[in-house]
């Protein structure tokens, strides 16, 4: 029988409620540390490797040494895979820089916390796709190095908690005139016919969902541009999406309480969104991730 509970820390599988670390761990007293969401699908992975690398390109931004390798790394997903029992599940993983005296320094000679587990991935609701996602504008109050997916995200917490408060899904973030992303998403948007989002740069988090977004929207042919989205354009825009490894593509139907384009998803978006699932249907049955 499965154990639902097992979870990995530190070179061993263990129950949840055993999974204990130091209240000195510096993911605990700092937010010192990286991670990463990876869905799976028919448990296999969803693109790993590029997953794999936005986490050494996160551990090299914060000057941590990587404890395991891609093989590794890949061993013990599939491990954790196996201790869960749904077929979609959502992979954590999370490194810190382990556990030592307080002190804003780097500790020396201190091995990373590292941990991980799996728990059961849900596609977002029928009915929300049907009426769309409501976001409201807030500033981007966040620091200059969006591109790492830090551990240390309050103020995504905030933002995301100040958009529930009122009555939202999610916060489209602006900064210096123009839209970066989502607290936990990345931004698209469609202007007659041309599917946008930002350049990658320090200012958001490189989404894996959103490449692969641009990938089938190259692939179907659908014009694409990676440009900033100035805030009237974001306004104006005929249709919203919001990306991520759990919220796959969102259509964004209401936007500080004003309808988006016809105020349903549109017509790109069921497209991209048909796609989306073909994709996620293909590595189910086994497919190879390369579409
Ligand atoms: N968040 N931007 C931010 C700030 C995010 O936190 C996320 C994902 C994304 C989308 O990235 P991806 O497509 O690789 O999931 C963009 C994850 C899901 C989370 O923190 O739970």
């Amino acid at each position: 029988m499965k154990n639902r509970n097992s979870v990995y820390l530190n070179g061993e599988f263990l129950p949840l409620a055993e999974a204990k670390i130091s209240v000195l761990d510096r993911g605990f007293i700092f937010g010192d540390g990286v991670y990463e969401v990876i869905p799976c699908y028919g448990r296999r992975p969803f693109r790993l490797a590029e997953h794999l690398t936005r986490l050494q390109h996160s551990l090299d931004a914060i000057k941590l040494t990587n404890p395991l390798n891609a093989a590794e790394w890949e061993k013990l997903l599939l491990q954790l895979i196996t201790r869960c029992d749904a077929e979609d599940q959502s992979l954590y993983l999370q490194i810190t820089r382990g556990t030592a005296s307080r002190d804003h320094g780097f500790p020396a000679n201190t091995p990373p916390t590292v941990f991980a587990m799996s728990n059961p991935l849900k596609p977002p609701a029928p009915a929300l796709l049907e009426r769309g996602a409501s976001a409201i504008t807030l500033d981007d109050i966040r620091w200059r190095y969006c591109h790492i997916k830090a551990i240390s995200l309050l103020p995504n917490v905030l933002l995301r908690q100040q958009a529930l408060e009122a009555d939202a899904d999610e916060a489209i973030l602006l900064r210096d005139g123009g839209a970066t992303e989502g607290a936990a998403s990345n931004l698209f948007i469609v202007r007659n016919g041309t599917l946008i989002t930002p350049p990658k740069d320090n200012r958001l988090l490189p989404g894996i969902t959103r490449d692969l977004v641009l990938e089938l929207a190259e692939a179907a042919n659908i014009p694409c541009r990676e440009q900033g989205i100035p805030e009237a354009e974001l306004r104006s825009a005929d249709e919203i999406w919001l990306t991520s490894s759990t919220k796959e593509i969102l259509p964004v139907t209401r936007l500080d309480s004003a309808p988006v384009g016809d105020g349903v998803p549109g017509p790109l978006w069921q497209q991209m969104h048909q796609r989306y699932q073909q994709y996620k249907q293909h590595l189910r049955d086994g497919g190879e991730t390369d579409h």
